[in-house]
C-alpha cells in the first residue's frame, strides 16, 4: 500500500522497483484520472505523464486515454484498462471454465487452440473448429487495447455486429470481448494477459487456470516480432531498445516478473495448472495427458494425438492468422512471419548481441533468484 508524504514535496515512493518523486507524481496524473484513482479491487493506478507517453509513442503507436501503471506490481496498461478491470471483479466466471493466462507470446494461442478442440472437437469434426481461434476463445484482457490510436485496422464493426446479434440491446462501450464472453456457450476458454492478481481474490475457487510461461528471451523476440509485425503496434525502434523496455518495465502489459511469479507461487493449487511452453515442445502428449486430468476431460491417447496434431505448428499455420489478416504488415509477414513464426525455443540465439544477452542474463539473475523458476532455454 503507498504510504502518503503530505507536505513533503521532495519526498520519494517506492512503489515496486519505481522510485517516483511526489512532485512527478502529481504532474503524472491527468485531470479525468483524478477521479478515478482506485479500481474497485483496491488497487491504486497513475497516468503515465505526457512526456513518458510521448516518448514510447515515437517507437510504437499509442491509446487515446495515455497510458496507466497499476500499483504496486506496476502493470502498463492503456488509459481505459480501470473500467474494463472493475467489470472483471463482477464477471461470472464459471466452475467449467478456463482462464488460460500468459505474459504475450508465451504460447497462448497454442494452449487455446488446445483446450478448446479437447473440450469442443475432440474428434475433430466440429465445423466450429473452421472459425477463427478469436471468436471461440475471447480475451478478457482485450478491450483496453481498442483505445488504440490505429482502431480503424481492428475493424471492430463485424464484432460490434455479434455482439448486437447475440445479446441485443448490449452497449459495446461496456465491453466488447467482455460481453462476447458472457454470451459463449458451453465450456469457456478464456485468454488472459491480466495476471492472476487483478482478477477477484476468490479467481480460483471460482474457476480453473492453465498459466503457460515461456523462457523471457524467446518472449522478448517474440515480442518484438509480434509488436512489429501488427498494425495496432507497429514498433519501430531496435530489438535493443525493446528489450530494456521489458526489463525496465516500460512496455504495455509489463512487468513480465510478477505476472510469471504470481501464478508460480499458486502452482500447487488444485484449480491451477502451471506449464512450461519448452516443456510442451519437447513434450507434448506428457503435458496433453496431465491436462486431460486437470481439464476432467477424461480423452483417450488416441484423441490426444490427434488434437497435439491438428494443433502442431505447422497444422495451425497452415489454416491462416488466429486473428484477421488485416491486422498484418503485409511485408513483415511475408518476410519474418506473421502470428506463427517460428514456434521454437532457443530462437532467441539468432537475434540477440552478446552485449544484450549478458544484461538479460542479469535481469534474469536477479528476479529468478528468490523463486528459482527453471526455465529452459533451448539448445
Ligand atoms: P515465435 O514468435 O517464437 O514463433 P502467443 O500465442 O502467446 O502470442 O505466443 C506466440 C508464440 O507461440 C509464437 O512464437 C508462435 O509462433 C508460437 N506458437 C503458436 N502456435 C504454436 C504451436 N502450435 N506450436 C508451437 N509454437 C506455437
Amino acid at each position: 500500500m503507498l504510504e502518503r508524504h503530505v507536505g513533503r514535496p521532495h519526498a520519494e515512493e517506492k512503489i515496486n522497483n519505481f522510485t517516483v518523486p511526489l512532485q512527478r507524481k502529481k504532474q503524472m496524473l491527468r485531470p479525468w484520472m483524478k477521479i478515478m484513482k482506485r479500481l474497485a479491487s483496491g488497487h491504486e493506478y497513475e497516468a503515465m505523464s505526457d512526456e513518458w507517453v510521448a516518448k514510447q509513442g515515437e517507437s510504437q503507436v499509442m491509446y487515446n486515454h495515455g497510458m496507466i501503471r497499476i500499483l504496486p506490481d506496476g502493470w502498463i496498461y492503456p488509459g481505459t484498462a480501470p473500467k474494463f478491470l472493475d467489470k472483471i471483479q463482477e464477471f461470472d466466471f464459471r466452475q467449467e471454465d478456463v482462464l488460460v493466462m500468459t505474459f504475450p507470446k508465451s504460447g497462448t494461442t497454442w494452449m487455446q487452440e488446445l483446450i478448446w478442440t479437447m473440450f469442443h472437437n475432440p474428434n475433430l469434426d466440429n465445423p466450429q473448429g473452421d472459425d477463427k481461434l478469436w471468436n471461440r476463445s475471447i480475451e478478457i484482457s482485450l478491450d483496453m487495447m481498442f483505445d488504440t490510436q490505429r482502431v480503424e485496422e481492428l475493424n471492430l464493426e463485424t464484432l460490434i455486429e455479434v455482439l448486437r446479434k447475440v445479446s441485443p440491446g448490449k452497449n459495446e462501450e461496456d465491453g466488447l470481448c467482455l460481453q462476447l464472453i458472457e454470451a459463449l456457450p458451453g465450456r469457456r476458454v478464456i485468454k488472459s494477459h491480466y495476471p492472476l492478481d487483478l482478477f477477484p481474490a476468490d479467481i480460483l475457487d471460482r474457476t480453473k487456470v492453465v498459466y503457460v510461461a515461456r523462457n523471457p528471451k524467446d518472449m522478448a523476440v517474440s515480442f518484438y516480432h509480434f509488436m512489429r509485425v501488427v498494425k495496432i503496434y507497429d514498433y519501430k525502434g531496435s530489438l535493443e531498445d525493446f528489450v530494456k523496455l521489458i526489463m525496465n518495465n516500460e512496455l504495455v502489459f509489463s512487468p513480465y516478473w510478477p505476472h510469471v511469479k504470481q501464478a508460480w507461487q499458486k502452482r500447487n493449487h488444485p484449480n491451477l495448472h502451471f506449464v512450461f511452453y519448452e516443456d510442451m515442445k519437447a513434450d507434448i502428449m506428457a503435458e496433453m495427458r496431465k491436462l486431460n486430468d486437470f481439464l476432467d476431460t477424461s480423452l483417450t491417447d488416441t484423441q490426444l494425438k490427434n488434437i497435439v496434431e491438428h494443433c502442431s505448428f505447422s497444422s495451425m499455420s497452415s489454416r491462416g492468422e488466429p486473428v484477421a489478416d488485416r491486422l498484418f504488415n503485409k511485408h513483415l509477414q511475408e518476410t519474418s512471419g506473421g502470428f506463427f513464426r517460428k514456434g521454437r525455443t532457443g530462437d532467441w540465439k539468432n537475434y540477440m548481441s552478446e552485449e544484450l544477452n549478458q544484461e538479460m542474463d542479469k535481469w534474469i539473475k536477479d528476479n529468478v533468484a528468490d523463486t528459482g523458476i527453471p526455465f529452459k532455454w533451448g539448445d
